[in-house]
């Protein structure tokens, strides 16, 4: 699908790979609409770039709808939906002070795999009564953000990489399901990027983390990402995947 003048969101658009991505759609001639909770650094970014600020928690179901029916009137409905919006926790299973804390993975499954849910489920509902776009009969395209958490949790990522494992696992039957409608979907497992979560990392670790990295031996630039959230919406064949960006990194137990 082409990205001049259509109307997209992006969730978790006000940092990170979510501004990046934002910053290449508005760059390739979209309308874009950022996804992120609301204050300051949201209104920040959207001034930025020249987007709209819909602030919202993306695992909130009115808030969300409330942020589409914003998209909507200022861009019209949105055809490409990129969810980046995600947090990052850690932990044990059993820990030196006993079980974890089920209220620490009930959030981090709510904010990843949950919101990543509620926005696909809403924004696709939309897509469905858009006229198709092109010969293939496309109507909409969806990207999530997983993580290479998905397929090699480390030890203390027992939430996130179920959450991301989750993100990934949709995919396919997301794709399946809206296939009748001419609307895909596709995931990409980000390996270590450059991003202001990574950035509050001390230099020593971010170099410690580089060097594992096969090639290229450095963290992946946002822009990086951003590339390849534009490939997936230009080329059609990608539909139902789950596609690792990451230097041929495979992360070590620990
Ligand atoms: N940076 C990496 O190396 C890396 C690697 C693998 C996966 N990821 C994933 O990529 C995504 C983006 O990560 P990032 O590094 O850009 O992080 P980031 O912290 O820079 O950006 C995440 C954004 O999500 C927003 N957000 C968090 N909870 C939200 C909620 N409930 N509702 C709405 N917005 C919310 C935050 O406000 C923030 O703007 C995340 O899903 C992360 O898990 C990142």
């Amino acid at each position: 699908m082409q990205i001049e003048g259509i109307s997209a969101i992006v969730t978790g658009g006000a940092s990170g790979l979510g501004y990046a991505t934002a910053a290449r759609l508005i760059a390739g001639g979209a309308r874009v609409a950022l996804l992120d909770l609301p204050g300051q650094r949201l209104d920040q970014a959207a001034d930025t770039l020249g987007a709209l600020a819909a602030g919202c928690d993306v695992a909130d179901p009115e808030a969300v709808t409330a942020a589409l029916d914003q998209a909507v009137s200022a861009h019209g409905v949105p055809r490409i939906a990129v969810s980046c919006a995600g947090i990052v926790t850690g932990g044990r299973i059993v820990g030196r002070d006993g079980p974890a804390d089920l209220d620490s993975f009930e959030r981090t499954i709510r904010v990843n795999l949950i919101g990543t849910f509620n926005v696909m489920r809403l924004a696709a509902h939309r897509m469905t009564t858009l006229d198709p776009v092109n010969e293939d009969g496309e109507r909409g395209v969806i990207v999530n953000t997983a993580s290479i958490a998905a397929f090699e949790g480390q030890i203390g990522q027992a939430a996130y990489a179920a959450s991301k494992g989750g993100v990934a696992a949709l995919s396919l039957p997301a794709a399946r399901e809206f296939a009748q409608h001419g609307i895909r979907v596709a995931a990409i497992a980000p390996g270590l990027f450059h991003t202001p979560m990574m950035d509050g990392l001390p230099e020593d670790v971010q170099q410690s983390l580089a060097a594992g990295i096969p090639f290229p031996k450095r963290l992946g630039k946002a822009d990086e990402f951003a590339a390849t959230v534009q490939h997936i919406i230009e080329n059609t064949m990608i539909n139902g995947a789950c596609l690792r960006v990451d230097g041929a990194i495979r992360l070590e137990p620990k």
